[in-house]
């Protein structure tokens, strides 16, 4: 069950980055954690995040103890303007000195149910376990309009009841291929932070908070860590619509 589940709303996005990024300083600095193993998301939102993170801790957190992976890539090259990879490389890695092995990037570039099988095995490799699945220090997740979280979309909530770790999806309007984390792995971190900002999101935020009927229909709804805590970070516009 969640052990905890907050949210913290700030006035506007780059207030909720300076939230996000404090709390990433706090979990990495002061703990005697020999490593920590960090999902990042993709999309638009975190970039800004990840720049703040690479700009102003680029010195402060131990990077060398970090390690990254992703809840989701979509099916292109590492330099494609639509990799979650390039975008994090990009805005964060190339400001940070971070041992090369520490990233461990979906290889979109390849066949996608091959390397859901290959990125699995290395999560297998690298990750301690609690119960039958791997077991992730923070996950960052976003939320999409329609509700998705990772690549997981409407029509695919059987990815919360899965066993496997990662799955081959499917963007249901643009039909582009994924692979993502499946809700099991997602449901099984220490601690998941949502980053969400803007008024678009705003109704899909209403409907999970107030946990409204139509929330059901939502994969986002569906975080619900076994043993962990879970924080929304919004901006005033995302949080406009919460009862
Ligand atoms: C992706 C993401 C996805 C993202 C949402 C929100 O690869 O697209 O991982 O889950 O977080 O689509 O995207 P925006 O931040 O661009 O609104």
């Amino acid at each position: 069950m969640t052990t905890s589940t907050e949210v913290r709303i700030s006035t506007k996005p780059k207030k909720v980055y300076k939230s996000v990024a404090r709390e990433i300083f706090n979990l990495t600095h002061d703990s005697p954690q020999p490593r920590f193993d960090i999902v990042l998301s993709g999309g638009s939102t975190p970039k800004k995040l990840y720049e703040k993170l690479g700009k102003e801790y680029n010195e402060l957190i131990p990077w060398q103890r970090v390690h990254f992976w992703w809840g989701d890539e979509r099916c292109v090259s590492p330099d494609d303007e639509n990799s979650n990879f390039k975008m994090a490389k990009d805005a964060l890695f190339s400001c940070i000195s971070i041992p090369e092995e520490n990233i461990h990037r979906i290889k979109g570039e390849n066949n996608l149910e091959k390397e859901a099988d290959r990125y699995t095995e290395e999560i297998k490799k690298n990750l301690n376990y609690r119960g039958e699945n791997p077991v992730f220090d923070l996950v960052l997740l976003g939320l999409g309009e329609d509700g998705h979280t990772a690549s997981i979309f409407p029509d695919q909530l059987e990815l919360f009841g899965e066993k496997r770790i990662c799955a081959v999806t499917k963007h249901p309007l643009t039909g582009q291929k994924r692979v993502t984390l499946t809700g099991t792995v997602l449901n099984n971190a220490n601690r998941v932070f949502f980053v969400v900002t803007g008024l678009s999101k705003s109704m899909r935020v209403s409907e999970i908070m107030n946990n409204d009927e139509a929330a059901k229909l939502l994969p986002a709804y569906y975080i619900e860590l076994k043993n962990g805590s879970l924080i929304w970070f919004l901006d005033e516009a995302a949080a406009s619509r919460i009862k």
